[in-house]
Parts: C-alpha cells; sequence; structure tokens
C-alpha cells in the first residue's frame, strides 16, 4: 500500500512520520520511507536548488516542474519497484503538495499542475493519504523560515491550506483529514487508527 503524508509547513508533520515509523519498527511490520522532494540522488540534487533562498529569480513554472522532475524519478527509482514487491511505501508529502502549493497559493491553477504532474506520477496515486488539519495561522509551532518556500508570507500558507481542504472533497476519501492535538501521541494515535481501518497496518 502507498500511504502519503500532507500539511501545511509547523504543523507536525515530520514528526508524526516518525512516531509511525518508529510504531511500525516496534511492531515488527517493514515499510519504506521516502519523504519529497528527494530521497533520490537525483531528487536531493533538485530539492537543492529549489530550496536555496538564493534561487530568487525561479519562475513559478520552473518551480513546479522541478518538483515534479523530482517526483518522476522518486516513483520509478524507489515508490513503484517498492510497491511492485509488495512493500507498504510511506511518503512525506506528493503530488497533492504540488496542487496545494503551486496550484493554489502559487495559483497556478489545479488543472495545469495535475496535466504538469500527469507523467511524473504515471497515474500512481496513493490509497490512503494523511492530511494533518491545521491551519498554519492556528499553529502553535513556529517555522523554521530557512528555505525559500518557507519564507513565503502567512497570507500564502494559509492558501496553501484552503488548497487542501478543496481537494479532499474531489479525492473520494482518499484524503483522510487527522486533527492535529496539541499532544502529539493523542495525534499519533489517530493516525494509526485511519491507517489500521484502511488496511495499511496491523
Ligand atoms: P520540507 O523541508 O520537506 O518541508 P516540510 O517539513 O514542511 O515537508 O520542504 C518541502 C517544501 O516544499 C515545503 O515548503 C512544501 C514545498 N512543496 C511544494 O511546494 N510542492 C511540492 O510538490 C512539494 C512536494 C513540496
Amino acid at each position: 500500500m502507498f500511504v502519503t503524508f500532507e500539511g501545511c509547513e509547523g504543523v507536525g508533520k515530520s514528526t508524526q512520520v516518525k512516531m509511525l515509523r518508529d510504531y511500525l519498527d516496534r511492531t515488527g511490520q517493514p515499510a519504506v520511507y521516502v519523504r519529497e522532494p528527494g530521497s533520490t540522488h537525483i531528487s536531493e540534487q533538485i530539492r537543492n536548488i529549489i530550496a536555496n533562498p538564493e534561487n530568487t529569480e525561479m519562475t513559478d513554472i520552473t518551480e513546479a516542474m522541478l518538483f515534479a522532475a523530482s517526483r518522476a524519478q522518486l516513483v520509478r527509482e524507489v515508490i513503484r519497484p517498492a510497491l511492485e514487491r509488495g512493500e507498504l511505501v510511506i511518503c512525506d508529502r506528493y503530488v497533492d503538495s504540488s496542487v496545494a502549493y503551486q496550484g493554489y497559493a502559487r495559483g497556478m491553477g489545479v488543472e495545469r499542475i495535475k496535466q504538469i504532474n500527469a507523467p511524473a506520477i504515471d497515474g500512481l496515486l496513493p490509497d490512503v493519504t494523511i492530511f494533518l488539519d491545521l491551519r498554519p495561522s492556528e499553529s502553535w509551532r513556529t517555522f523554521k523560515n530557512t528555505d525559500r518556500l518557507e519564507q513565503e508570507s502567512a497570507d500564502f500558507h494559509d492558501k496553501v491550506y484552503d488548497g487542501y481542504i478543496a481537494e479532499i472533497k474531489g479525492s473520494n476519501g482518499r484524503i483522510i483529514p487527522v486533527k492535529p492535538d496539541f499532544d502529539k501521541k493523542v495525534t499519533a494515535e489517530r493516525i494509526l487508527e485511519v491507517l489500521r481501518e484502511k488496511g495499511a497496518i496491523k
């Protein structure tokens, strides 16, 4: 099964992926863990270009295509082969991030972003997507504000959130919103419950 995590910056997504990993390791359930953009030699190089704050001249379309290029490599080099071997794949961000960040927040248009990503994902959508449902302006955590996208305005990040919310409706139940609790263990339990229900984990 293919499981992805989505959410705005500062909502504790990476912590939750790590807690899920700890649980699966502890209970002897193997999985392949990847993050976007990155997780292949080529995709990590693309990640550096995207994140570099010196790249102020990067156009929206370049950014969108770099995310798609990183994804194309990851799907073919890691995700699809692992799924074909029958393994569980857990990915921190995937195409829904491009839809929310580039499609909605950058205003490039959802259909355009889906078109750019179609050859990258080649029909591969997650079985389950956990969306950590917290509006960034209401988040109790703070951004690191080090990379190019994190430096965007609060308004940009709220648009990302609205984009995700809009996508949930059309996802036929694939994207499942999970409310983060102040207690990260409570959030982790909520996520395990959803993944058990979907048959992704035991
Ligand atoms: P990362 O440091 O991994 O952030 P996070 O911990 O929040 O996942 O950086 C990824 C950044 O790239 C983040 O700001 C979200 C953004 N992004 C897009 O804009 N489009 C995409 O398709 C993906 C995968 C990420």
